[in-house]
């Protein structure tokens, strides 16, 4: 997932959470954030966080959306398979 999108993801879940709109210069510290992230050298363990909150979320909302990811070992989020299957859509 390019910072972008991953920007735009977070935003809607602050929006989500904050009630409030989310403003270009609010998206444009996200990005930023994200980039420092990015480019810190260690991301993996926040991007497989990340990802593990999103795909809860997901999977909370629409539990049958779950079934998808069987071959990535989705009956255990913190398994190599599925920290795999994170990073690759984290990093798409
Ligand atoms: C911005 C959103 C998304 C991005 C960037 C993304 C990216 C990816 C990437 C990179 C892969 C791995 C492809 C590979 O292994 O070659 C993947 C696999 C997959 N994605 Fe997504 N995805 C997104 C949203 C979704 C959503 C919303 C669903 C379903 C609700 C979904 C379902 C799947 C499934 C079922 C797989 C295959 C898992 C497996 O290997 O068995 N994706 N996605």
């Amino acid at each position: 997932m390019n910072s972008l999108i991953l920007a735009l993801v977070l935003c809607g879940a602050t929006v989500a959470l904050a009630s409030e709109h989310c403003s270009y210069e609010d998206a444009d510290i996200v990005m930023n954030e994200w980039q420092h992230v990015l480019d810190g050298g260690n991301s993996a363990p926040i991007l497989i966080r990340t990802a593990n909150v999103i795909f809860s979320a997901m999977f909370e909302k629409d539990p049958s959306s779950r079934d998808l990811f069987n071959r990535v070992n989705v009956a255990d989020m913190h398994s190599g398979e599925f920290h795999a299957h994170t990073l690759r859509v984290m990093t798409a």
